[in-house]
């Protein structure tokens, strides 16, 4: 099995190529989706509200735009919600590998890390794979899924610059054509991380 680290920047298409890979017959995992999902859970939920206090909605759930604002203006909160939230994340993917690697030897698995080159665990990766586009790409499709200009502005910059990410990269998905092309540059990829896959 090829454990493949999939990163790039905010609305550089990490998801859509994760979900092409998917149909390729890659398997993978989207750590936003585990944090939702750990977020659900009543001991990190206790965690939460001894750090940071009443973050909650009405219904009890954890107020994610609240908890991110937080975050997003306070380095020390951002490092104790990380030290709550990674190490479980971590403990999920590598959960998921694990299985994967139980049915299918000689599978592809992927997980999906928006903050794979910043944590440093791109080190417990065979393969770096980055999605890149250029920033001003990256702002145009922000906003056409809804957010503000300076929101989105504001969001690539709060992460480590596209351009220093492909340095890690093994592979880099250039996403800047529309979606059919971007289907054939996948494809490409995936064909190169199976006959990886097969001989490791
Ligand atoms: N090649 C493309 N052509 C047109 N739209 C795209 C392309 N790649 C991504 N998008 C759109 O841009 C937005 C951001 O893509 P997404 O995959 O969600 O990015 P990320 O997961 O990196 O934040 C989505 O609405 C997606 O459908
Ligand atoms: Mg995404």
């Amino acid at each position: 099995m090829l454990r493949v680290g999939l990163t790039g920047s905010i609305g550089t298409g990490k998801s859509t190529v994760s979900q092409i890979f998917k149909k390729l017959g890659a398997y993978v995992i989207d750590a936003d989706k585990v944090v939702h999902k750990l977020l659900k859970r009543e001991d990190i939920k206790e965690k939460i509200r001894e750090e940071f206090g009443d973050v909650f909605t009405e219904e009890g759930e954890v107020n994610r735009k609240k908890l991110a604002k937080i975050v997003f203006n306070d380095k020390e909160k951002k490092k104790k919600l990380e030290a709550i939230l990674h190490p479980e994340v971590f403990k999920e993917i590598q959960k998921f590998f694990d299985e994967v690697e139980k049915k299918d030897p000689d599978a592809v698995a992927i997980a999906e890390i928006p903050l794979l080159i910043e944590t440093g665990s791109y080190k417990n990766y065979d393969t770096v794979v980055v999605v890149y586009a250029p920033e001003e790409l990256q702002i145009e499709r922000l906003v056409r899924k809804g957010m503000d200009r300076e929101e989105a502005i504001k969001r690539i910059k709060s992460q480590l610059p596209i351009d220093e990410k492909i340095k890690y990269a093994d592979f880099v998905i250039y996403n800047t054509g529309n979606l059919q092309q971007l289907e054939k540059e996948v494809k490409d990829v995936f064909q190169r991380l199976k006959n990886i896959s097969s001989k490791h």
